[in-house]
C-alpha cells in the first residue's frame, strides 16, 4: 500500500462513471456524451434533467410524462411550510434547502427503499419540491404572501413565479434555463463526491442530498457565485476594477469565480454563460457588471494565467435577474440535485464503501493516568 499522501485527492481516480466527462477533443463538458453547450442551444432544462437521470434524451412522450411528474410533485406538506415559516429569517437559504430536504426525507413514504425505481421517484420528488421550499423562504423572510407552484409553468418559469409573482420575458427565462443546464452535473466534484460517500454506506438519497447541499455551500465550491457578487458590489464601478484586482493579487487573495480543479485553461461552460449574461445585461440596460467582469477576467489571465469558472458569469446574471445574492447557490442546488441523484443511483448500482486511509502523525502510545493524578 502506497504511503504517498494526495491531499484533496488531487489527481486520484476513485471510480468509474457514465454520467459526465470533460472531453478534451471537443474542449467541453459532456453529459451522457452530449456537449453541455449543444444541450443549451437545443434543449430546455427538463430535457437535460431527464437525460442525466435516464441516460438518454427523451422523446416528446417521455418528456411530457417526466414534466407531469415534476409538476405534480411541486407541492409541500403543510408541515414543511410551517417549518419554513418558523425558520430564523436570517438563515442562509442554503441551510434552509438542507433542512427542507432533510424534512422531505422524514415525510417521504419511500425513504428506506433504495431500489433504483424508488430512488428515481424520490429524486424527482426532491427535484420538484426543493425550489418550492426555497421560494417559500424567499417570500416569507420578506414578509410577502406565499405563492404556491403553478403546474402550467416550466421548471424555470415556475421558480420565477414562486419568488416574484410573475414570469419574466422569455429571453430571461432562457438565460436561467441555460444556467441550470450548465450547473446540472460535473462528475466527482466536492458535493457529488460527498453524496457518493454518504451513499456508499448504503444510506438514503435524502441524506446524501442533504450532505451534498452542505458541501456545495462552501465558497470554494458552489458558494463562489455569491462571493463573486459580493466582490462586484464592493468594486461598484468599472473605474475601480483594475485597482481592486491589482490590490487583491498583491495581497495574494483568492479571487472568487476563478480557477478550477479540472479546467486549468478555461471552464468550458463559461463562454455560453457569458453570452447569456450579456443578453440579460442588454435587456436590463445595465452594462456595469459586464465591464467589471471583463477587466477582472483580463487581469486574472494576464497576471496569473487563471481563468473564470462558471460562477463568475452566473453571479452577476442572477443579480440582474433580481435574485437576492444569498439565493445564487440555492439556485445551483435546484439544478445540481439532478447530477447528485444520478451519481447516487450509479453508486448504489455498483457500490463499494468509500473509506480512504490517513497517515497518522499524532502521539505515540500513552498510558491513561487516573483523573485524580493528572
Ligand atoms: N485566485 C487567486 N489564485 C488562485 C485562484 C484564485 N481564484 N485559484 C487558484 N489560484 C492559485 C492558487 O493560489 C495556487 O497558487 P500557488 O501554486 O502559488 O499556491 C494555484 O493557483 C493552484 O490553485 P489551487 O488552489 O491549488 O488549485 P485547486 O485545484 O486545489 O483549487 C479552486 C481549485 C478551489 C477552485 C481554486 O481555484 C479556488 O479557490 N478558486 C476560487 C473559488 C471558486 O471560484 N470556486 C468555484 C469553483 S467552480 C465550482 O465549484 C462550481
Amino acid at each position: 500500500m502506497s504511503n504517498v499522501i494526495k491531499k484533496g485527492l488531487l489527481g486520484i481516480v476513485v471510480d468509474e462513471t457514465e454520467i459526465s466527462k470533460v472531453m478534451p477533443e471537443i474542449n467541453s463538458l459532456t453529459y451522457r456524451g452530449y456537449s453541455a453547450q449543444d444541450l443549451c442551444a437545443a434543449c430546455k432544462f427538463e430535457e437535460v434533467a431527464y437525460l442525466i437521470l435516464n441516460k438518454d434524451l427523451p422523446n416528446s412522450i417521455q418528456l411530457k410524462k417526466f414534466e407531469k411528474e415534476e409538476r405534480d410533485n411541486r407541492g409541500l406538506t403543510k408541515n414543511l411550510y410551517e417549518i419554513i415559516k418558523h425558520m430564523p429569517k436570517k438563515s442562509h437559504p442554503m441551510d434552509v434547502a438542507r433542512t427542507a430536504v432533510s424534512v422531505m426525507g422524514l415525510e417521504d413514504k419511500e425513504t428506506s427503499n433504495s431500489s433504483p425505481e424508488a430512488n428515481l421517484r424520490k429524486a424527482i420528488r426532491i427535484f420538484s419540491k426543493t425550489p418550492t421550499a426555497l421560494a417559500a423562504f424567499y417570500r416569507i423572510r420578506k414578509g410577502q404572501k406565499l405563492i404556491k407552484p403553478n403546474k402550467n409553468l416550466s421548471f424555470s418559469e415556475n421558480f420565477f413565479y414562486m419568488c416574484f409573482g410573475k414570469v419574466p420575458q422569455k429571453e430571461i427565462v432562457k438565460a436561467f434555463d441555460v444556467s441550470l443546464i450548465l450547473y446540472a452535473e460535473h462528475s466527482f466534484n466536492v458535493s457529488t463526491f460527498t453524496a457518493r460517500t454518504i451513499t456508499s454506506s448504503l444510506s438514503d438519497i435524502h441524506g446524501a442530498i442533504t450532505g451534498a447541499i452542505a458541501s456545495l455551500k462552501g465558497p470554494l465550491h458552489g458558494g463562489a457565485n455569491e462571493e463573486v457578487m459580493h466582490m462586484m458590489k464592493k468594486i461598484k464601478k468599472p473605474e475601480n476594477a483594475l485597482k481592486w484586482i491589482k490590490n487583491a493579487l498583491s495581497k495574494k487573495q483568492v479571487v472568487m469565480g476563478f480557477g478550477h480543479r479540472v479546467y486549468k485553461s478555461g471552464d468550458s461552460r463559461v463562454p455560453t454563460m457569458r453570452e447569456y449574461f450579456a443578453k440579460v445585461a442588454k435587456i436590463k440596460k445595465n452594462k456595469n457588471y459586464e465591464k467589471i467582469y471583463d477587466i477582472i477576467e483580463k487581469t486574472m489571465i494576464k497576471e496569473k494565467n487563471i481563468y473564470p469558472n462558471i460562477d463568475f458569469p452566473t453571479g452577476p446574471t442572477y443579480h440582474l435577474m433580481g435574485f437576492d445574492t444569498d439565493f445564487f447557490t440555492p439556485i445551483f442546488v435546484t439544478s445540481r440535485i439532478i447530477g447528485w441523484s444520478a451519481h447516487i443511483m450509479e453508486q448504489h448500482a455498483a457500490n463499494k464503501l468509500i473509506r480512504p486511509l490517513a497517515k497518522y502523525k499524532g502521539n505515540k502510545y500513552r498510558q491513561v493516568i487516573q483523573l485524580n493524578q493528572r
